[in-house]
């Protein structure tokens, strides 16, 4: 799993302590193409990393964001303590591989590099929304 980890941008930024302390908490899971995982305004427990695939982002009938392989996304629930923003499908085979939120906090407290990789993300994403 760790060599899975290293691979991928969004973990390589990390400690190998770091790494260590999240390896067995972090999930990898299949979806198919059009699988929602998750709507708007569902409560929010997980980040997600795309391992390889891509997702929608979608709004109010309307695309935010198209994802790709070593985007991440679900990650504004976990920070702001909201329920999620919108909603997520895939538009391809997707493998994504999950932080849970105790181990994102705990990420962004210890390591500098995430805290601002997620925090740079949020406020982008939050102006187009
Ligand atoms: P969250 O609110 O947990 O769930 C919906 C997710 O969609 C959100 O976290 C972000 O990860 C992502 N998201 C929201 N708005 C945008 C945007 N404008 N561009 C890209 N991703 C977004």
């Amino acid at each position: 799993m760790i060599e899975i980890l290293k691979n991928i941008p969004f973990f390589a930024q990390l400690s190998d302590e770091d790494l260590s302390s999240i390896m067995d908490h972090v999930q990898m899971n299949y979806f198919p193409e059009g699988h929602v995982v998750f709507n708007e305004g569902d409560a929010g427990d997980k980040m997600y990393v795309i391992k390889r695939g891509s997702v929608e982002v979608i709004h109010d009938n309307a695309i935010l964001a198209e994802l790709k392989d070593n985007d991440f996304f679900g990650e504004m629930a976990l920070v702001s303590d909201e329920p999620r923003n919108a909603m997520v499908k895939t538009t391809a085979e997707t493998e994504v591989l999950t932080i849970d939120k105790y181990d994102l906090a705990k990420l962004m407290a210890s390591n500098e590099n995430i805290a601002s990789t997620v925090s740079y993300e949020m406020v982008e994403r939050s102006k187009n929304h």
